[in-house]
């Protein structure tokens, strides 16, 4: 979605981390990794710095309703949306009509493999109103999922 005056792209990314992220760092290491959230958002600030993005916005939220809030004030907002979901990905059907409901791209972002995991994280409801989903590279997906999304925004202003 392009943005801004006389062809300049303006890029407005929001991240929005779902439930239990806020324990990133301490939370299952094993699975989920040693950095913190703040170290996640930290590195993708800084990632939007380089690739150009005009604004990177984060929120973590515990709680669906505040989630669905946030993408229901997206539009017009910001261009693309990174969603990690946490466990609200496998069942708020919530969650998925306000990505539908609102015409602002979303990437769904994971830092485990939802698919070798336990049966219940396999399925994704919010994945077939999504752009793509990334999983199972820790906070390189939120990497790509910002970079791709950049790259998308580039495209539409040719
Ligand atoms: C997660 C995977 C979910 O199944 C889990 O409930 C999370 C984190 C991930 O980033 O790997 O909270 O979304």
């Amino acid at each position: 979605m392009q943005s801004g005056s006389e062809g300049v792209n303006v890029k407005r990314i929001l991240v929005l981390h779902g439930p239990n992220l806020n324990l990133l760092g301490t939370r299952e290491p094993e699975i989920y990794g040693w950095l913190t959230l703040n170290d996640i958002n930290e590195l993708l600030h800084e990632r939007a710095k380089t690739l150009g993005v005009d604004t990177i916005d984060f929120l973590q939220s515990n709680f669906e309703g505040e989630l669905v809030e946030a993408i229901q004030k997206a539009r017009g907002r910001y261009d693309f949306i990174l969603l990690n979901a946490g466990a609200l990905t496998h069942y708020s059907i919530a969650l998925r009509d306000a990505i539908a409901a609102v015409p602002v791209p979303v990437i769904e972002v994971h830092l485990s493999n939802i698919h070798r995991r336990e049966e219940f994280r396999r399925t994704s409801v919010i994945a077939p109103v999504v752009m793509g989903q990334i999983c199972g590279f820790g906070v390189d997906s939120y990497i790509a999922a910002l970079s791709i999304a950049v790259r998308k925004l580039q495209k539409d202003t040719k």
